[in-house]
């Protein structure tokens, strides 16, 4: 199923002319289609429906409250890192028994936010954190469930910087340290050890290094409870990969099938932090040509959105498809597609063969409603740019566009000055 598709040339949002809303709100923006954000959240629903399971989005691959808002509304819980996602979370009314807490360095002040609004589980990824959590639970007089982010050591196969279960990784208690850990969990007065948890890395393409993850995790799950360990949730992260450009990423289906062959039968709930898969696809970066500069050895596009709104090919070389929005022109060239940014790392594409385009002209960045609007920030005193939502024939702005107010406010001269 396809929401955002051509009709005479003209590229829609469901039954929203796209080049309508650049007229209306300007460019740059995110553009976010509803039946795609909802079909997907129901489709990786369906996919692990065979077992027990509790979905927690993961809010940082796309935090607007609209979004998730509506992700809400179809009973999925939240993946949060820090208290500002708790923040959003409450805000739209997300359960907060099903808000689960990732991230190796969560602040006190963060973990006690948590703990009074009564989320489901901590997942730990260290042990001075366990020792945090702990003493702050004591000091509000309550209990915290926690789960231990276990690193499983798979390769993921997918790009360094997103990859996070290999023990060179930062993230989580290595396999062998482990049971050791949870042994120090048991003996802490104010923690309650409900889960045991992981997330091997993101864009991940294969179903393999989720298998491997899993049934090493089953091991020790049942290792647990034969030292008296009650296992209630078993949360398996996010990481499913989706398609920028011919990448053949598992279906959901598969990834359930996976799921039901690896860990299937343990008497567990199955927490899911899946992220890029649901929202990925479901949003595009719409910009406008300033001006085309033909060069002796490169050609470039100069667009009005910049690295500061879309980070993804400057921090890792990331391929994001870009399409007219209006097919008009049969001449292509090869050209890089630039941002106005003072930093030569300053591209959205590379050395890609696209239509002709002159100054005017609106492009569309394809597969960015993930880690994108949430990755953007105001540098070189760029405002961010508006985020809109498309239902049916309908379009809302779920975030404005922000002004040169917006881009002071909170900064104050001292009187010395
Ligand atoms: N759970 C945890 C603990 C995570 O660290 C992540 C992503 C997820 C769930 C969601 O993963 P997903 O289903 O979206 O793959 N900025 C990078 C991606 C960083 C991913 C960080 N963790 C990018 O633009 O590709």
């Amino acid at each position: 199923m396809h929401h955002f598709f051509y009709h005479d040339g003209h590229m829609f949002c469901e039954e929203v002319l796209v080049s309508s809303i650049a007229e209306s709100v300007g460019t740059p923006f995110y553009l976010y289609s509803h039946a795609t954000l909802k079909h997907h959240f129901i489709t990786f629903n369906k996919a692990v429906s065979d077992v027990p399971h509790l979905i927690c989005f993961s809010a940082k691959s796309n935090s607007n409250l609209a979004i998730l808002k509506l992700f809400a509304s179809l009973g999925s819980g939240l993946d949060i890192v820090s208290g500002g996602e708790l923040y959003r979370g409450l805000k739209v009314g997300i359960p907060p028994h099903k808000i689960v807490y990732s991230g190796v360095g969560k602040r006190e002040d963060e973990i006690e936010f948590a703990l009074k609004s009564s989320i489901l589980m901590f997942n730990i990824e260290s042990f001075q954190e366990l020792e945090a959590v702990n003493r702050c639970a004591k000091r509000l007089k309550t209990r915290a469930q926690i789960a231990l982010r276990v690193n499983p050591d798979i390769d993921p196969r997918t790009h360094p910087y997103i990859s996070t279960g290999l023990k060179k990784n930062k993230f989580g208690i290595c396999m062998n340290e482990a049971k050791e850990a949870y042994q120090a969990a048991r003996r802490l007065s104010h923690i309650k050890i409900i889960g045991v948890d992981c997330h091997i890395g993101s864009q991940v393409l294969d179903v393999e290094p989720f298998m491997d993850a899993f049934k090493r995790l089953k091991r020790l799950i049942e290792d647990l409870q034969s030292t008296g360990i009650e296992i209630r949730y078993l949360d398996l992260g996010g990481g499913l990969g989706i398609t920028y450009d011919h990448e053949l990423p598992p279906h959901p289906n598969e990834y359930g099938k996976a799921i039901l062959k690896t860990v299937g039968d343990i008497p567990v709930t199955l927490i899911f932090e899946p992220g890029r898969v649901i929202v990925g696809n479901a949003g595009i970066l719409v910009t406008r040509v300033l001006y085309v500069k033909i060069g002796e050895k490169k050609n470039f596009i100069i667009v009005d959105a910049g690295m500061n709104d879309l980070i993804r090919p400057a921090l890792y070389d990331a391929y994001h498809a870009i399409n007219p929005v209006k097919k008009d022109k049969d001449a292509t060239f090869i050209a890089d597609v630039v941002g106005p940014i003072c930093e030569s790392s300053d591209f959205l594409a590379k050395d890609r063969r696209l239509p002709r385009v002159e100054p005017g002209d609106l492009l569309a960045v394809m597969s960015a409603g993930a880690y994108s609007f949430t990755m953007a920030s105001n540098y070189n005193s760029r405002p961010r740019v508006p985020e809109v939502m498309v239902k049916k024939d309908q379009f809302y702005v779920i975030r404005k566009r922000e002004d040169y107010e917006d881009l002071i406010a909170g900064e104050s001269i001292p009187e010395f000055l």
